[in-house]
């Protein structure tokens, strides 16, 4: 067992926050006989409703919960923490320019970057939820060169979850059924959900549904757009899904995949599969111990070919203007 494990979570006082905390002070991402020392971050302005969820944390009385730590000051959280998640971020508004929102996170993450670059580990994880979470999470590792570049990576597993879903729905099974779906590229509407190695109760998924105009179009749209879906029915965005593949991808990243199985992670590029080193882009991944390596040499179609090019565009264009 040995020692708490440090978890921080950052933008704690939001909806993913309140979402994600009671599963992680439960076990369900460190495992059930995991102590953990917890850290929260918000700003100033959230001090006063972060002081609120410790004080509902501290009724919870959870047994694994050794410690909790909250402020506002990035190098007093962040210090010596072993997991981080970034869900802190600046919330796009009515009328808001893609840019503006690319600058002011880019600005947090530098902020956060430099911070954990005083006060990290070398083997500090990080995980970027805040969007744009693929070029925050490049903004973060650049400003961090002291912490392994493996060591960071942006959320794509809701996305991964939801193409799951909805592969299940089709084909009326479960989706503990869905093994091997990936999403390639940027968490946005650009991703690319593909399933063509990916199988159903052991099956590929293309033969079981048998249904390429479905899976061409349809799928792909609805994966990309499940989001804004979410929003225009709940008026807020996703956030218990959100916090359920963060636990999940933490998860993943610390115990392992099952043999055979992957999962989707965005990460800073190796050059696999064509795409520019350094660029954080999500990929098939097996994880052990703590290591995640991208899954190599699957065969890529031309109509996959054209998709994973758009959303590697997407994120070039991004980094250019995140970086300038
Ligand atoms: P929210 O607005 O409810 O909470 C964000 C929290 O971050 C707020 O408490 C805010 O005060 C805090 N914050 C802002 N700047 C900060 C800073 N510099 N340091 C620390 N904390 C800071 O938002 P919600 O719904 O919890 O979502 C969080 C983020 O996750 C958003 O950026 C959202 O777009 C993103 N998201 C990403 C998903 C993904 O699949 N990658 C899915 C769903 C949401």
């Amino acid at each position: 067992e040995g020692g708490a494990v440090k978890v921080v979570v950052t933008g704690a006082a939001g909806q993913i926050g309140y979402s994600i905390l009671p599963m992680i002070c439960s076990g369900h991402m460190l495992g059930a006989n995991t102590h953990i020392d917890l850290g929260l971050l918000d700003i100033p302005q959230c001090e006063e409703a972060l002081r609120g969820v410790v004080m509902e944390l501290q009724d919870c009385s959870y047994p694994l919960i050794t410690q909790i730590r909250h402020g506002s000051d990035p190098r007093e959280i962040l210090r010596d923490a072993d997991i981080i998640i970034f869900l802190g971020g600046f919330p796009r508004k009515a009328g808001m320019e893609r840019k503006e929102l690319l600058q002011r996170n880019c600005n947090i993450f530098k902020e956060q970057g430099a911070a954990l670059n005083e006060v990290g580990k070398q083997t500090t994880l990080c995980l970027v939820v805040a969007n744009p979470a693929n070029t925050n999470c490049l903004i973060l590792s650049h400003f961090a060169p002291n912490i392994p570049r493996k060591n960071f990576s942006a959320m794509t597993r809701l996305d991964h979850n939801r193409s799951m879903h909805q592969i299940a729905a089709r084909a009326g099974v479960h989706s503990s059924a869905v093994k091997n779906v990936i999403i390639w590229g940027n968490h946005s509407s650009t991703q690319y959900p593909d399933v063509n190695h990916g199988t159903v109760n052991g099956h590929p998924i293309k033969q079981t549904l048998n249904d390429d105009a479905w899976l061409h179009g349809e799928f792909i749209t609805t994966v990309q757009r499940r989001g804004a879906a979410i929003i225009e029915a709940r008026k807020l965005s996703s956030a218990m899904s959100a916090a359920k593949a963060a636990v999940d991808h933490v998860r993943t990243w610390v115990q392992g995949t099952p043999e055979g199985e992957h999962v989707s992670m965005a990460v800073l590029s190796d050059g696999s599969y064509g795409i520019d080193e350094g660029l954080c882009y999500s990929y098939p991944v097996t994880c052990a111990n703590k290591e995640w390596h991208v899954v190599q040499g699957l065969h890529i179609d031309e109509f996959s070919r054209e998709k994973m090019e758009l959303t590697k565009r997407e994120l070039i264009e991004e980094r250019d203007e995140a970086l300038s």
